[in-house]
C-alpha cells in the first residue's frame, strides 16, 4: 500500500565514489558511507538516494551496469550493503537505489550474448540495425549520443550497428521486447524484496524510441531527441513496470526526465495515473545553459518563471526541488553570483528559496556545507563526457578553447570532487591519493569547520528540514509568487487552511529594498525562520540584507 511518505520527505543524494573511502584505495565505498550514518541522520533527512553501486566496468562511473544483482568490487560486498541498509533503516532513513534501465554495460552478459550472432536468444535485448550506404558502413540514422558523436557503433562480428544514446559501452536496451521489460521488473523486485524503498530511474524518458528510428532534427549540438524523449510507448512501459513491481511495495519512484514538458509530467506523475511518483525536470537548470551545455547569464526572473510554472501543477502531482546532483555544477555561485563575504548567507538563501516550495527536496552531498566548483586542467577532468567531447572538437577551429570554457562552468566533474570532511590530507576523504582531484579549498570548506562555526550551513539545513516536517502549508499548501518580475528577490506565499506563510529571499550580494505588494502591506506577521541573527522586520518597505532569507507567518489582517 502506498503511504506516499515522500510527500513530507527530504532526500540526500550520495555519489559513493566521492563520499568516503574506508580502506585507503582512494575510492569511496559502502563502509565509508556506513561510517557517516550519524552525520546523515543529523542533517534531518528522511531518505538517501545512492548513485549506482552495482557491478560495473566504470566507463561512466557505475551508470554502465554489468550485473544488476551484485555490488561493485571497489564499493564492497553484499553484506556491506545489508549493513548500510540496516544502518539507515534503524535510523529511520529510507533507501532509494539508482535504476539504470535505458541501457546496460556492453560487458553485461546479455550484451556479450547479443553481439555473438543475429539469431542469439539475447539479440533482441538491444537495438541492432543494418547500416546505410552501399556497404552498410554508415550509421542507421543521424542521432547523436549525449556524450557527443554518433549514437551508433558498428560491430564487426555481425556487421550490424547497435544504438547507444550514451557511451559506446552503454548499449540501449530494446524495451519493445517483453523479455527485457520482465527482466527490469524482476531486478526491481529483487531489491525491493530485500527492503529497498524505491528507485531513482535514470534517463527513464528515453526508453521508448519511435518505430522505424527516423532521422532527427539537428539543434546546435544534438540530434534525435524528439524521436525518443517520452516516446510513443513510454507510458505503457512505465505503467507495466509499476504494476509488475513498484505498486506492490510502499515505494517511491523519481524519474530523471531530461526534456520532459509540463504537460508530459502531468501525464506521468499525477496520482491517478500510477506511473512515477515524481520526476526531475531540468528546465530550471537550463536558465543559464543552452542545451544544458553552453553557459550564459543567469536571470532570476526566468528562473522563477520556470519554477512557478511547475508549482502550478495540481496537488496530486508531486514536484522535486533541487539545484544539484552528480551531473550538475555546484549551485553556490551559479545561482547567487559572486557571494564573497557572504558564503553562509548565499548557501542558506538558496536552501530556503528551493525547499519551501511544494515538492520533495533533494540535497546533494557537499551542498550542505557549501562545496563549490573546482578548477581543473585537461588531465584532471575524469568524466567521459569531457574526454569524449574534447576528442570531437579538436577538429574544429577554437573548438578546444570554447569547450574548455564551457566545461569550466558546466563539467559534471565539479560535483564529483571528493567530499570535504576536514582540513587534513585529502580532505579526510581518504588516506590515499583520491581517484579524483580534491578541491583545494577544502582547508576552509569542510565538515569539521562548518560544524564548529556559529554560521553552520549544515546546521541551517537541519533546522530547515525540521521546520518543513509536518508543516502543512509547506507540504500541501497553495503556492503564489508575489513578485514574479522582481530581478533581485524571490518571494512567495504558501497557504493552507488559515495558515499563511511568506517566504522572502534576496538573491543579491547587497542590501535590496522590497516593497511588499499591497495585499500584504497592512498585515501583521511573525518571523519563523531566518538566515540572519536578529532577523528581519516585517514592514511595507523592507530592506533585505545580502542574501537574507526570511519566512514570516501572516497573522489575520489588522
Ligand atoms: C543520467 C545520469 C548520468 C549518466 C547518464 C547515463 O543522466 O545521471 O550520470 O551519465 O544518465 O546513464
Ligand atoms: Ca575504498
Amino acid at each position: 500500500m502506498k503511504t506516499r511518505w515522500y510527500k513530507d520527505a527530504v532526500v540526500y543524494q550520495i555519489y559513493p565514489r566521492s563520499f568516503c573511502d574506508s580502506n585507503g584505495d582512494g575510492i569511496g565505498d559502502l563502509r565509508g558511507i556506513i561510517s557517516k550514518l550519524d552525520y546523515i541522520k543529523g542533517l534531518g533527512v528522511d531518505a538517501v538516494w545512492l548513485s549506482p553501486i552495482y557491478k560495473s566496468p566504470n566507463d561512466d562511473n557505475g551508470y554502465d551496469i554489468s550485473d544488476y544483482r551484485d555490488i561493485m568490487d571497489e564499493f564492497g560486498t553484499m553484506s556491506d550493503f545489508k549493513e548500510l541498509f540496516d544502518g539507515l533503516h534503524s535510523r529511520g532513513i529510507k533507501l532509494i537505489m539508482d535504476l539504470v534501465a535505458n541501457h546496460t554495460s556492453d560487458e553485461h552478459y546479455w550484451f556479450s550474448e547479443s553481439r555473438k550472432s543475429v539469431d542469439n536468444p539475447y539479440r533482441d535485448y538491444y537495438i541492432w540495425r543494418k547500416g546505410r550506404g552501399k556497404d552498410g558502413r554508415k550509421p542507421p540514422n543521424n542521432w547523436t549520443s549525449s556524450f557527443g558523436g554518433s549514437a551508433w557503433k558498428y560491430d564487426e562480428t555481425t556487421k550490424e550497428w547497435y544504438l547507444h544514446l550514451f557511451s559506446r559501452k552503454q548499449p540501449d536496451l530494446n524495451w519493445e521486447n517483453p523479455k527485457v521489460r520482465k527482466e527490469i521488473a524482476d531486478i526491481c523486485n529483487f531489491w525491493m524484496d530485500m527492503g529497498v524503498d524505491g528507485f531513482r530511474c535514470d534517463v527513464i524518458t528515453y526508453i521508448s524510441k519511435k518505430s522505424g528510428l527516423p532521422d532527427g532534427k539537428f539543434n546546435l549540438i544534438f540530434c534525435g531527441e524528439e524521436q525518443y524523449v517520452v516516446g510513443p510507448r513510454y507510458h505503457e512501459y512505465i505503467k507495466e513496470l509499476n504494476a509488475e513491481s513498484w505498486s506492490k511495495y510502499d515505494s517511491f519512484t523519481v524519474g530523471e526526465a531530461a526534456g520532459i514538458t509540463l504537460s508530459n509530467a502531468y501525464d506521468c506523475i499525477d496520482e491517478s495515473v500510477a506511473e512515477l511518483d515524481t520526476v526531475f525536470s531540468f528546465e530550471h537548470l537550463c536558465v543559464d545553459m543552452y542545451f544544458m551545455v553552453i553557459p550564459h547569464r543567469f536571470s532570476l526572473t526566468k528562473f522563477k518563471k520556470v519554477l512557478d510554472s511547475w508549482q502550478a501543477l495540481p496537488n496530486t502531482c508531486q514536484n522535486t526541488l533541487f539545484l544539484e546532483n552528480h551531473d550538475q555544477p555546484r549551485s553556490l555561485g551559479r545561482f547567487t553570483g559572486n557571494y564573497s563575504g557572504h558564503r553562509y548567507e548565499a548557501a542558506t538563501a538558496l536552501a530556503v528559496a528551493m525547499q519551501l516550495q511544494r515538492g520533495t527536496p533533494f540535497v546533494y552531498q557537499g551542498q550542505e556545507i557549501g562545496m563549490t566548483n573546482c578548477r581543473f586542467t585537461d588531465d584532471e577532468y575524469q568524466d567521459i563526457m569531457f574526454r569524449q567531447i574534447m576528442n570531437i572538437v579538436k577538429y574544429i577551429p577554437f573548438g578546444k578553447s570554447i569547450a574548455r570554457y564551457c566545461f569550466s562552468r558546466r563539467a559534471r566533474d565539479h560535483a564529483r570532487t571528493p567530499m570535504q570532511w576536514n582540513a587534513r590530507e585529502n580532505a579526510g576523504f581518504s588516506s590515499a591519493k583520491p581517484w579524483m582531484k580534491v578541491n583545494p579549498n577544502y582547508k576552509f570548506i569542510n565538515v569539521d569547520k562548518d560544524l564548529a562555526e556559529e554560521k553552520s550551513i549544515y546546521k541551517f539545513y537541519a533546522k530547515l528540514h525540521a521546520y518543513r516536517k509536518g508543516n502543512e502549508a509547506i507540504i500541501d499548501g497553495d503556492y503564489k509568487d508575489i513578485c514574479p518580475n522582481n530581478r533581485n528577490i524571490f518571494a512567495y506565499e504558501r497557504k493552507c487552511g488559515g495558515k499563511r506563510l511568506l517566504v522572502i529571499v534576496n538573491f543579491k550580494n547587497k542590501a535590496v529594498k522590497f516593497n511588499l505588494p499591497e495585499e500584504y502591506a497592512n498585515s501583521k506577521a511573525e518571523l519563523e525562520l531566518s538566515n540572519y541573527r536578529g532577523g528581519g522586520i516585517f514592514m511595507p518597505n523592507m530592506r533585505l540584507r545580502p542574501y537574507e532569507a526570511a519566512v514570516y507567518s501572516l497573522k489575520s489582517q489588522g
